[in-house]
């Protein structure tokens, strides 16, 4: 069979890394890729179509007929990609552009957690400066939280630990629009203390499989300080996820998030990411909903995963997930992103990559590329967070050493990572 995988970043390269190693898979096309999937060979070709561009996608898909398209990022999902393929009669595994709210609405979301009493911050939602304003100077409670509703790629956040950061906040998301339309909404929340986790489940409206329980490191610098980023490394499985608080998971939210979904008239099919807070006594809070794989948290719940991946994508996509095999790999995994120099903020792209020969030799080693590029000869740096260096072993230390080992085969000029990847597992 033949399978479309859109997106271009690192998320992407670990879907079309899974397809390709899929027995039943005879072609991966990725639209549009990176200079990773560019130089997979075998089976997996590039596709010069942006994620956004649904026509010319569902052109695609008519004239080469994948038997199914999976959807790596938001944006698409926001724009209706699903609904259009559904319409054109084209297999495509996402949620809709309804479903997709959990995400790509913040207000959505959070009225969705309160109508079904599914644990989370409590919040205000405003729509206007002067009442948030308000709101700022009446709470003594600090810090709180300002979100954007809409999508702002993963920046629309502000953890304001005073009241002076907090009225900043809403200036610039009300008036000086620094996120545009995406804050024509703002949620204020309450700051939930704890560690986080991505819980990822693969689910066709009603039954759900859940990939092991992952850590991503947002911050840009070492203990979690500096700015948030798209995400600097993660690691699997994340021992903080306990059976005990899984449970609690899917009784409190994965079950009341697909019931309510499907009690609305917008069944949630697809990748659901599920952001917790779960605090000193093991109770989880919904942080927020994603309709995708977290980036870079694929990067190692897909190398952890033993069953085929298209087969599962398919059977959810046909209602009969129930029935269908879903083994993890035993041991750990681990994911180092090498971003360029500046990022968060800005910075050069254009950088050649060196890759050393030693890295090429191992199996448990697979270097998913997120901003680069291939123009047949080198490859070179094209965006912030540029590879994704990620290590399986028998042990979580094991994985975390081996990826750090490999990105030490990996330089470009300005090259920045962070040394704590995984650290946070044994404190
Ligand atoms: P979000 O895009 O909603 O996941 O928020 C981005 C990041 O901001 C989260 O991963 C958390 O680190 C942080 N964050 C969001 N909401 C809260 C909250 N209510 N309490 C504490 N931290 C939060
Ligand atoms: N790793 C966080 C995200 O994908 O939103």
């Amino acid at each position: 069979m033949k399978v479309l995988i859109v997106g271009g970043g690192g998320r992407e390269h670990a879907l079309a890394w899974a397809a390709a190693r899929s027995e039943r898979v005879t072609k991966v096309y990725v639209a549009p890729g990176n200079g990773g999937t560019a130089t997979m060979g075998g089976k997996v070709e590039n596709v010069g179509l942006a994620a956004t561009d649904i026509e010319g996608l569902v052109g695609f898909a008519r004239s080469e007929s994948p038997d199914l398209t999976v959807i790596g990022p938001e944006q698409p999902l926001e724009k209706g990609i699903v609904d259009a393929f559904n319409s054109a009669g084209l297999a495509v595994f996402g949620p809709t552009r309804k479903a997709a709210q959990l995400e790509t609405s913040k207000v959505f979301a959070k009225d969705f957690m309160r109508r079904h009493a599914i644990p989370t911050a409590s919040y205000e939602v405003f729509r206007e400066y002067g009442p948030a304003k308000d709101f700022l100077e009446f709470t003594a409670v600090y810090p709180q939280v300002i979100k954007a509703s809409g999508l702002a790629a993963g920046k629309g956040v502000i953890v304001a630990e005073n009241r002076e950061d907090a009225l900043q906040a809403i200036d610039d998301l009300f008036n000086r629009r620094v996120f545009g339309d995406a804050a024509d909404e703002v949620v204020i929340e309450a700051f939930l203390t704890g560690q986080e986790a991505s819980i990822f489940a693969v689910t066709d409206g009603s039954s759900y499989r859940f990939f092991l329980p992952s850590q991503d490191h947002k911050r840009i610098g070492e203990g979690d300080t500096g700015k948030n980023t798209g995400g600097m490394g993660a690691y699997a499985p994340a021992p903080l996820v306990s059976g005990d608080v899984l449970k609690k998971i899917e009784e409190r939210v994965v079950i009341p998030t697909l019931e309510g979904m499907r009690a609305e008239g917008m069944p949630y099919t697809g990748f659901l990411y599920i952001g917790l807070m779960i605090d000193d006594s093991g109770e989880p809070s919904v942080v927020e909903y994603n309709a995708r794989l977290g980036d870079p948290e694929a990067q190692v719940v897909l190398p952890l995963l033993e069953s085929d991946l298209i087969v599962l994508l398919e059977a959810s996509l046909q209602g009969r997930l129930e029935g269908v095999p879903f083994e993890m790999k035993d041991g750990a995994a681990t994911t180092v992103v090498l971003a360029s120099g500046g990022y968060p903020g800005s910075y050069e792209k254009g950088r050649t990559i060196v890759v050393g020969e030693e890295l090429k030799a191992d199996d448990d080693i697979v270097v998913f590329h997120a901003g680069t590029t291939f123009d047949g000869t080198t490859l070179r740096t094209s965006g912030g967070r540029v590879l994704a260096v990620t290590a399986t072993a028998a042990t979580l230390r094991e994985s975390i050493d081996r990826a750090y080992q490999a990105a030490g085969y990996i330089s470009f000029d300005g090259m920045y990572y962070r040394r704590d990847i995984g650290a946070k597992a044994f404190s």
